[in-house]
């Protein structure tokens, strides 16, 4: 019987650590060929991924160029993609989330007449400008997909509600199965974070508070309010902010400009995932505009207050663990200030819970799509 071949697109750093489980999942059948494609959108930080995973690419386009532009980003993605397709053709196409290589490397097939599979479908703000431009990449893969890999009900829903009648599938989030992985991975062996442990003794028993901040929409302005709050933050010496700085250029000079001379503000290269992992169960808590990271910090019970106006991934904040806080800086100050001095209010929000998945995502996924491809392929 000959294998159906299966081509995996990543090209960012949460792509790949939403995928790596997956790709170990589909590994596992005989009755599939696994390709994988790096588009490297990134490239240093989809690097880390893949190196800690073991995932050697068969195609690698190498796609990144500092301060690129959406349209050339785009345009290089969907060339670089179909050119894939057409010299190694494949019977589907696994695209995750909703980032430039998702949206295009979707479209690339669809115009190939490609099967596509979405892992993190059904992910919805409601408003196409939060978060930009991911609310309309991962609109647009909905209608060219034919499975549709929701984390949640609420995911499900949001594709139904788009007309989608077929194919859909609730599964859990992937991220879930990588940070279990990842966090069994560093407590059997310590040595694998050693991005935290070079940190950690700075920490010195304060109170840890994690920060990541990348999103488009925040540039500028946004950006400078989330700095002048995490300076307002860093005025109580009891507290130790660390914040891995995201390598676009219009993230780091903001953050050079306005904090470069607060020494419990820690800013650091990207960490690997191992220790972002041992960072993120050591914080007290997260702040955060991550779409990931909005979905790890519930599972550990870490309240994670989100620098964002709106969310696709409203579980975390039913759940109790998550809180919308916008980018004003003072509504985060006054945020951050409850959680740190109102012991009731931060008991409410460091609960545990996984809305986001149980750990057997990739399990689900890689049976389904064994399944829906063979399938297709007798049609
Ligand atoms: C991208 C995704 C976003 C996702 C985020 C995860 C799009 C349009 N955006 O945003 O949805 O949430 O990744 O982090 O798909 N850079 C480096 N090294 C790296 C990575 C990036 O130097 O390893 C710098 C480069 O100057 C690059 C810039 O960051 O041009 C922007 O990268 P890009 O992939 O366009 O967008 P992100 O803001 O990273
Ligand atoms: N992450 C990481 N190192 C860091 C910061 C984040 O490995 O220094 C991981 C984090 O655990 C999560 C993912 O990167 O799984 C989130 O990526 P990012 O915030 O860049 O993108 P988003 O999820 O917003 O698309």
């Amino acid at each position: 019987m000959s294998r159906r071949r299966i081509l995996i697109l990543f090209g960012t750093r949460p792509e790949a650590i939403k995928l790596f489980p997956v790709i170990r999942a589909l590994q596992a059948f005989p009755t599939i060929e696994v390709l994988t494609c790096a588009t490297a959108q990134h490239r240093d930080m989809l690097d880390q991924v893949l190196g800690i995973a073991g995932i050697r690419p068969d195609h690698d386009l190498d796609i990144m160029e500092p301060g690129q532009t959406l349209d050339r980003l785009t345009a290089r993605l969907l060339t670089g993609i179909g050119g894939v397709l057409d010299t190694d053709p494949v019977d589907r196409v696994i695209v995750q989330g909703d980032t430039a290589t998702a949206m295009a490397g979707a479209l690339a097939a669809y115009y190939r007449k490609i099967p596509v599979a979405h892992v993190e479908a059904g992910l919805r703000s409601g408003n196409i400008l939060h978060p930009w431009p991911e609310e309309v990449n991962r609109r647009m893969i909905a209608p060219i997909a034919d499975l549709h890999f929701a984390p949640t009900e609420i995911a499900a829903a949001a594709l139904r509600r788009e007309a989608i009648t077929s194919g859909i599938h609730v599964t859990g989030n992937s991220v879930i199965d990588a940070l279990h992985q990842t966090l069994a991975a560093v407590e059997a062996r310590p040595a694998l974070a050693a991005g935290w442990q070079d940190v950690a003794p700075a920490i010195d028993g304060r109170r840890l508070i994690l920060v990541t901040t990348h999103r488009r929409e925040n540039f500028g302005g946004g950006l400078e309010a989330i700095a002048d709050a995490l300076l307002r933050i860093a005025a109580d010496p009891a507290v130790v902010l660390l914040f891995p700085v995201h390598p676009n250029p219009a993230v780091g000079a903001v953050m050079e400009r306005m904090l470069a001379s607060q020494a419990n503000i820690l800013r650091v290269p990207p960490f690997d995932y191992p220790s972002f992992v041992a960072a993120l169960a050591a914080a007290s808590l997260v702040l955060t505009d991550s779409g990931g990271v909005q979905e790890e910090a519930p599972a550990l019970g870490k309240p994670v207050l989100v620098m964002r106006e709106t969310t696709e991934r409203p579980e975390g904040v039913a759940a109790g663990t998550a809180r919308l806080v916008g980018t004003d800086a003072d509504r985060i100050v006054a945020e951050v200030r409850r959680l740190l001095d109102d012991q009731t209010a931060y008991a409410a929000m460091a609960q545990a819970h996984n809305p986001f998945g149980d750990g057997q995502a990739a399990a689900r996924i890689a049976r389904i799509v064994d399944a829906g491809t063979r399938l297709l392929s007798r049609a």
